[in-house]
């Protein structure tokens, strides 16, 4: 049976993948960014884990205000990084594992999520940067990928409720796959911060540690954060932490805190980083 056995999140500043490119993760400004995910790094090399659900969102990449899905799922063999206007990231294309992701949208459609399947999309710094964190410069990435976009870009976005219960559903629907897979759920975005218009630059230390705090053990208040207190509280891009409320609510009702990380700044951006497991292995049941 293939079981979620942990959850990640992390910020996805694309400055961190120009960072990693270039050679400067243990330079004066980025040394105590990447300092920050050592520990991590040195323990996926010790879980190994097969797949990736990788929630994040594409920032106007692979869609434009033609076509917004509000949540959409990889089912592709391969994604390759996305030009973001200077070329292509140099990281290695992303493999998909078709099968379970396609298990997975039939679950989840059937569960009455109503999911967008993509079977060929460019992926950009919102999936490859937290790639690059975790695992560093390699020639293939060692786990498969299934992508997991949200709309976080365009009002509406979905809620925090919908994004838990999303990730509920996507636990039932890992668990009922029978093929015997350690799978490791990645929320991705955030924290706080706002890119453009008067409040540029906003950074919001307290709340985002107390976002961080509530993710760890029972997190249930977390769901029920407004839109308006994302957008007051962490500025216009902060909302893209809705999507760590995907991972929260695929490990169960309750977490254990493995690792914790939380910068400031990187480039306009307050970084956070978070490794959880559930509490109970029996979650998804
Ligand atoms: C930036 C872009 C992002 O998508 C994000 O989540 C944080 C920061 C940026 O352009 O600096
Ligand atoms: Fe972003």
């Amino acid at each position: 049976m293939a079981r979620i056995t942990a959850g990640v999140a992390t910020s996805h500043v694309p400055l961190l993948g120009v960072a990693h490119d270039q050679g400067k993760e243990r330079d004066a400004y980025f040394g105590p960014i990447f300092a920050g995910y050592d520990w991590t790094r040195d323990w996926e090399k010790a879980e190994q884990p097969d797949v990736v659900i990788l929630v994040y969102n594409d920032h106007a990449s692979a869609f434009d205000m033609k076509i917004i899905p509000t949540f959409a799922i990889g089912c592709g063999e391969r994604y390759r990084p996305a030009d973001e206007g200077w070329g292509p990231r140099p990281v290695p294309d992303v493999i998909g594992h078709p099968d379970l992701a396609w298990h997975i949208a039939q679950s989840l459609i059937l569960d009455e999520f109503d999911m967008t399947i993509i079977n060929e999309m460019d992926v950009d710094h919102g999936l490859t940067v937290p790639l690059s964190m975790m695992f560093g410069k390699v020639d293939a990435w060692p786990v498969r990928v299934i992508p997991l976009a949200v709309n976080v870009v365009t009002y509406p976005p979905p809620s925090g409720n919908r994004c838990w219960a999303l990730g509920e559903a996507i636990a039932r629907a890992v668990a009922s796959f029978p093929e015997d897979l350690n799978v490791q759920v990645w929320g991705t975005g955030g924290m706080s911060h706002q890119l453009q218009g008067q409040r540029a630059g906003l950074i919001n230390r307290d709340w985002d540690n107390r976002f961080m705090d509530g993710m760890i053990g029972e997190s249930d208040h977390l769901r029920h954060i407004p839109h308006i207190e994302y957008l007051r509280e962490t500025g216009s891009e902060g909302i893209e932490l809705v999507m760590w409320l995907i991972m929260r609510g695929s490990l169960g009702a309750a977490t254990r805190l493995l690792h914790r990380h939380y910068h400031v700044p990187c480039s306009n951006t307050a970084i956070g980083h978070i490794v959880l497991a559930p509490a109970t292995p029996s979650n998804g049941d």
